[in-house]
């Protein structure tokens, strides 16, 4: 029996990561080979042009798997229906503008597209936010979906876990596929925490076989936070078919299952575990099961990381209380 077409809603789909992921969505990456799917973009009115010329050549590649592209400058009828939803499109930093400003205009774009996710989306709505600051405007979104559960609302730390497992296999000289278990704490921003310690490379700890604490804490964590910053410093522009990758391998881990035996990181709403304040949108160390992400149990954390989680944890609280006084929460 044919199925049913997914409905996959993007944001920011004339953008530079819109243009890395639309071609992959449809080609069937996000859900796997036999999954139809419609796309729903969502743009600004002086962007949906720029969108049209991409749904062209959407329609030029003739995708088995696409069953039809509609676009939208209105967040309630972009969502109708949707059962996935990656939230791109976000006002970025400009100069002179303050961490309160960016937090106020992103709040002007999150919160009437979690009102729209709540009227129309269906019933299955998985939602992924890409734009920064990714796991506080996921945070708003979340705060204007009363009849979503909570844990619909997840923030991409996906492309930090990605670039500490390339990095760290770099230094051992091994092939990412021995890497396993890297985890990614907190926000996804430079003070993020990728941690090691419970990493296995070959079935071996990762830490042991590093050996270098200076290296780790001089060198790994550092390239790892700061990397968006350093992709943005040689490209001119911010990391784009990378961010797109990430997304795709969220998703995709989250409807169809994380492999068994190894975990990855993803924005979830915390429920205390490890510490985190309940209902914060915090990076932790997940797997996906029957669609539903899980926060892996029982790691010991020692002093080390317990600092580091701390301060991005703190990092997200403060941004909680910034939006919560701009009464976007
Ligand atoms: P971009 O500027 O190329 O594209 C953003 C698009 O969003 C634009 O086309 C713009 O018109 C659109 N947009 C703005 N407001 C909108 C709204 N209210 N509704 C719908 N569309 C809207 O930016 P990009 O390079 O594609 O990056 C998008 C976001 O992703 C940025 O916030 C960036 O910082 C973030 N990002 C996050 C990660 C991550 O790991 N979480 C990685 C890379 C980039
Ligand atoms: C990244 O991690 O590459 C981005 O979040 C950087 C940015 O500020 O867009």
């Amino acid at each position: 029996m044919a199925q049913v077409p997914v409905n996959v809603t993007v944001t920011g789909a004339a953008g530079q990561i819109g243009y890395a992921l639309l071609f992959r969505i449809a080609s069937g990456q996000l859900l796997g080979p036999d999954t139809p799917v419609r796309l729903r973009l969502l743009e600004i009115p002086k962007a949906v042009k720029a969108a049209e010329g991409t749904a062209m050549e959407l329609d030029d590649c003739a995708f088995p798997l696409l069953h039809g592209i509609d676009i939208f400058d209105d967040p309630r009828q972009a969502f109708e229906g949707a059962n996935v939803a990656l939230l791109v499109g976000a006002r970025p930093r400009t100069e002179g503008m303050e961490r309160g400003d960016l937090l106020e205009a992103n709040g002007g774009i999150f919160k009437p597209q979690g009102e729209a996710i709540n009227a129309g989306a269906a019933d299955d709505i998985r939602v992924l936010v890409v734009g920064n600051p990714a796991n506080t405007n996921a945070l708003i979104a979340q705060a204007h979906a009363p009849d979503v559960p909570a844990e619909r609302f997840t923030a991409m730390t996906r492309l930090d876990h990605n670039r500490a497992v390339s990095q760290l296999a770099g230094k051992l000289g091994v092939q990412v596929t021995e890497i396993s278990k890297l985890t990614i704490w907190g926000n996804h921003s430079a003070t993020q925490y990728p941690d090691i310690f419970h990493a296995e490379v070959a079935g071996k700890n990762a830490a042991e076989a590093v050996n270098d604490e200076g290296w780790l804490r001089d060198t790994f964590i550092p390239t790892v936070a700061k990397r968006g910053a350093a992709i943005i410093k040689a490209r001119g522009a911010s990391s784009a078919a990378s961010a797109a990758n990430a997304a795709i391998d969220h998703v995709r881990d989250w409807v169809l299952g994380t492999p068994e035996g190894d975990w990855t990181s993803a924005a979830i709403v915390s429920d205390g575990s490890y510490g985190v304040p309940e209902g914060l949108i915090s990076s932790f160390p997940v797997v996906s099961r029957e669609g539903r992400w899980e926060i892996v149990q029982g790691l010991e954390i020692d002093a080390f990381s317990r600092e580091r989680i701390d301060a991005s944890v703190r990092e997200l609280g403060e941004e909680r209380d910034a939006v919560r006084a701009l009464g976007l929460i």
